[in-house]
């Protein structure tokens, strides 16, 4: 892969190698996250459901949360991968979470493992209008 998926094929060699991690007995839509951060480091992460619902927890913040806990704070790309035809995005929770330790250049890969398909977008194009550390100081 080149040009503008450059860097791509290594972050989706990890999703197919864990998504079958992924513990979605309730819905059955398997998701695996790989993140890179500034200094190159790779971190990956499945989306991980509970028999009380509202406790699952997303691929792309067990990766995240993975990458934070081994210390790296500032994300470069983040992979959303997916089994469905179309890529799918991040829900709105992830994005703010991506806020925190990316910027407006942090790229969004989304990827289907099925078709192949890929989309590349920005942070700043999925979620323009960000709550951040920022609003937090200004409203001091
Ligand atoms: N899910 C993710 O892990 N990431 C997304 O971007 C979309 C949704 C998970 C949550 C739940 O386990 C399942 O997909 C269906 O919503």
């Amino acid at each position: 892969m080149t040009g503008e998926f450059e860097g791509l094929e290594e972050l989706v060699n990890v999703a197919r190698s864990v998504i079958g991690n992924s513990y979605s007995p309730y819905s059955r839509f398997r998701v695996a996250s790989v993140v890179r951060d500034v200094k190159g480091r790779i971190y990956h992460g499945v989306n991980v459901e509970n028999a009380s619902y509202g406790l699952t927890v997303c691929a792309e913040r067990v990766a995240i949360f993975t990458a934070v806990a081994n210390g790296a704070r500032h994300i470069r790309e983040l992979l959303v991968a997916s089994e469905t035809d179309e890529p799918v995005p991040p829900c709105g929770a992830c994005l703010q979470v991506i806020s925190e330790f990316g910027d407006d250049e942090t790229i969004i890969y989304m990827v289907s493992l099925r078709s192949g398909k890929a989309v590349k977008k920005r942070l700043s194009e999925l979620m323009p209008h960000r709550f951040t550390k920022k609003e937090l100081e200004a409203g001091k």
